[in-house]
């Protein structure tokens, strides 16, 4: 497995079979898209596929926000999320603040990154789940 911190070499081919369960999943595409905007990342990488990707939203001064956070099931269990995790942060090192929101039964897998619980508010517009159309 090859962990990058870029899309450098990645078309939105590489990056199907993610968001299982979303009733409305972005496409692969628009997981390019919003991989594209985001200005720290880590993919995992595996014979040309993206078996796994993580990245975070930042101000670059203070704040960093870890929006997703997923590896293929075919994949999990041995140690790609954790990795992935270890190569986002290392870019996030030296800001104020890392935050996520998760399920309860993940807070113990973040916690292994130095992250606590804390409370977090939510909104979600199921109608743009598979996300906000291009503008022009
Ligand atoms: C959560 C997820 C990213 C973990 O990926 P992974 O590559 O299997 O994780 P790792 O192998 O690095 O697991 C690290 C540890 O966390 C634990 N863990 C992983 N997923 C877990 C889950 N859903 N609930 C509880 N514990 C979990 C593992 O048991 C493992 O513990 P161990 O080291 O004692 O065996 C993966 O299951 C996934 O993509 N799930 C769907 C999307 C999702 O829920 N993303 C998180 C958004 S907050």
């Amino acid at each position: 497995m090859d962990l990058r911190a870029s899309l450098d070499g990645i078309s939105p081919a590489q990056l199907g079979g993610f968001f299982g369960g979303w009733p409305n999943p972005p496409t692969p595409a628009t997981l390019y898209r919003l991989l594209a905007g985001a200005p720290y990342l880590a993919l995992a990488v595996e014979d040309g596929e993206v078996i796994g990707f993580v990245y975070a939203i930042s101000d670059g001064v203070l704040c960093a926000y870890i929006p997703l956070l997923e590896v293929r099931p075919a994949w999990r269990g041995r140690g790609v999320a954790s990795a992935l995790m270890r190569s986002l942060l290392e870019g996030l090192d030296g800001l104020y603040m890392v935050d996520t929101a998760c399920d309860e039964d993940l807070v113990p897998f973040y916690e292994r990154f130095g992250l606590r619980r804390g409370a977090a508010m939510v909104r979600r517009d199921y109608a743009r789940q598979a996300g906000r159309p291009e503008s022009g």
